[in-house]
């Protein structure tokens, strides 16, 4: 459903993503794993669009140079040079890595806010499913976003992605600064996510040890470079990826 070809990626000279190609197939968990400064987010925001909202704002203020090669097709679609808002349209969703929600709103009202593009009842549905996916939501409802802890704002923040109905959701670590225990209770809930919605997921993390087990094809990046590729089960018994991303 996603063919990324030969993606470059420059903040003016220096080079963020480097010949970077992958494809998603429909349906199933992808994982892009890298550590810090990789390409991660440079990657989440390329496919996504939100880099080219950053271009343009940069251009506008004189600031920055961002240059972007390759091409992006989604569901046999070229999407390279849409907007964030198209993607969103045609199904592509992206939880931001440390993503600023609504904070004066409350959890609930951040769950309508995100649907605002659909039906009442649909959304009522879909807000539905987000409590069932993350019970510990329910007794939060009507407190202030900006006042839940930051496994809490995580469990919003996909719960907002979802109401948003996507058929590709992109995940930019999840799992950052979270402990073990709420990093498991994530990973459960897009494995039930995936496996319920039958949506397509592209998950970015840093440590695979957590990842690795539930995904059906990983990309290690280094450098904004595609070093090594593989099923879940491969990389988990590469040696070079334990040493590098099994830490703790
Ligand atoms: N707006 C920007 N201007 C200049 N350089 C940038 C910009 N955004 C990212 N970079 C650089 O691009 C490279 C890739 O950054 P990116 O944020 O994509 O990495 P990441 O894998 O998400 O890292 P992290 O794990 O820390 O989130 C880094 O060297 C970073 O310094
Ligand atoms: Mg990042």
């Amino acid at each position: 459903m996603l063919e990324i070809s030969n993606l470059m990626v420059f903040y003016e000279n220096a080079v963020a993503l480097n010949d970077f190609s992958m494809t998603v197939q429909s349906g199933g968990i992808v994982a892009v794993i890298g550590s810090n400064s990789a390409g991660k987010t440079t990657l989440m925001n390329t496919l996504s669009g939100l880099i080219i909202d950053t271009k343009l704002k940069e251009q506008r203020k004189g600031g920055e140079r961002i240059t972007i090669y390759g091409k992006i097709v989604f569901n046999g679609e070229d999407i390279t040079d849409l907007y964030p808002s198209e993607r969103v349209k045609r199904g592509m969703v992206l939880c931001r890595e440390r993503h600023p929600i609504f904070p004066e709103s409350d959890l609930l009202e951040n769950l309508w806010i995100a649907g605002y593009l659909r039906k009442k009842p649909e959304i009522r549905k879909a807000i539905d499913y987000v409590f069932e996916l993350f019970p510990t939501l329910v007794r939060l409802k009507s407190r202030k976003a900006g006042f839940l802890s930051g496994g809490e704002q995580q469990m919003l923040t996909i719960g907002m992605a979802l109401v948003v109905k996507p058929t590709l959701l992109l995940l930019d670590e999840p799992l950052l600064g979270l402990s073990p225990m709420m990093q498991t209770t994530l990973v459960d809930a897009i494995k039930k996510i995936s496996l319920e919605t039958g949506l397509t997921i592209v998950i970015s993390e840093q440590f695979a040890r957590p990842i690795l087990p539930m995904i059906d094809h990983g990309y290690i990046i280094e450098n904004g470079m595609m070093t090594l590729d593989g099923t879940g089960l491969e990389l988990m018994e590469n040696p070079e990826v334990k040493g590098a991303y099994f830490g703790v």
